[in-house]
């Protein structure tokens, strides 16, 4: 059998220097579990713009269609503020979760017991802290149609998006969210606003109908998603697996990474329909974006895309002990105090660069040998 592929999508701002750390892990997976993956790499969001005139060609549309994951690193920056809204870096990402039908965006919230003192919240609210965002990531307000800018003929101008979902499209990402649940503490928590909106109370009739039907066994809660934002910053282990639609899941998401202790920590796994050799269509990549403030100067936390390779390990090639060797390596380094400027305060010493904290998750991964 061939080697699995990978397609790594480096992107814009930071994605290039996490991306480098990333490819060094994989090289050592290669080199010392016999985990050999063919790699080839390729432009999204603003670089391909400056190389093509389009955040996403229709070619590398098509590798990401055909290699078992992709690895993306981040899109975007000021440079391309000003582009129009068709071509904006985003746009490429946005692309990729529509024409590979990447449904299921799961996004951990784990706080590390070493940056446990580094959140916004208090220590004992978040030490220990392990939950579970399933975000929608194909439909809703994000692609909606009617959208757009129109004039209202009386000098004003209309923006319109629109909320919309289907009953498969609800079922689909609830039954991916069951199915985490029961591998976890078997207990979900649907978000929508249901009080205000029609889509809302299908979401929450379809969530209720999927448990009824085939998970009864799953303790299902709901929750209004502007209460749900409250709990998660008041008692956030209340949660275990929490699934909501796309722009809920984009807010609360990022939510739940400041809990954690920064933005730089969190992974992300986008999961479509399996594919003939029964892998999942997939996409990984680090919540954080391209923080173009910081790029190119060593600063970034690589940490975030090394635990999104741990994803793709997990989920695409069913690798579950090598993804914990190397989340175990990262959670290491971080007990080490090998750390980014993102994860220190004033007085705590000299920062690690990116390169540095990646060569740190090697050594850590060589000593688990
Ligand atoms: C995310 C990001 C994206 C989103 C942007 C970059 C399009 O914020 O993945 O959370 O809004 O989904
Ligand atoms: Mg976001």
């Amino acid at each position: 059998m061939s080697n699995p592929s990978l397609l790594i999508l480096a992107g814009d701002g930071i994605g290039a220097e996490v991306m480098v750390e990333v490819v060094k892990i994989i090289d050592w997976f290669g080199e010392k579990r016999g985990l050999k993956f063919n790699v080839s790499e390729d432009l999204v969001g603003g670089c391909a713009y400056d190389a093509h005139g389009t955040p996403l060609t229709d070619e590398t549309m098509a590798k990401a269609q055909s290699v078992d994951a992709v690895l993306l690193g981040a899109v975007g920056g000021p440079k391309y503020d000003d582009l129009d809204f068709s071509v904006k870096p985003e746009r490429g990402l946005l692309r990729l979760r529509k024409e590979m039908d990447l449904f299921a965006n799961l996004r951990p919230a784990q706080c590390f017991d070493a940056l446990a003192d580094f959140s916004s919240l208090k220590h004992e609210i978040v030490s220990g802290l392990d939950l579970m965002i399933v975000r929608e990531l194909t439909s809703g307000v994000y692609f909606g149609e009617p959208r757009g800018i129109t004039d209202d003929n009386e000098g004003g101008r209309i923006g319109v998006n629109t909320q919309r979902y289907t009953t498969n499209e609800i079922r689909r990402v609830a039954r991916a969210a069951f199915e985490l649940a029961e591998k976890r503490s078997n207990r979900l928590c649907s978000m929508e606003k249901a009080n205000v909106m029609e889509s809302g109370i299908l979401w929450r009739e379809e969530v209720q109908w999927v448990h009824d039907n085939e998970y009864p066994n799953v303790e299902l809660t709901h929750m209004y998603a502007d209460n749900g934002g409250m709990q998660l910053v008041r008692a956030p282990k209340q949660f275990d697996v929490i699934v909501t639609d796309n722009l809920f899941g984009d807010m609360l998401s990022d939510v739940a990474a400041m809990l954690t202790g920064s933005l730089g920590m969190l992974p992300s796994a986008s999961l479509g329909l399996p594919m003939a050799n029964g892998r999942p269509k997939a996409l990984y990549e680090p919540v954080h974006g391209s923080a173009p403030d910081i790029a190119g100067q060593g600063k970034a936390n690589p940490s975030a895309c090394i635990l999104s390779f741990a994803m793709a390990l997990r989920y695409s090639f069913d690798q579950g002990g090598e993804a914990t060797r190397l989340e175990q390596a990262v959670e290491q380094v971080l007990a080490d105090g090998i750390r980014t400027p993102d994860l220190m305060q004033a007085g705590d010493g000299t920062p690690a660069t990116t390169s540095q904290m990646g060569d740190a998750v090697i050594a850590a991964l060589n000593a688990s040998l």
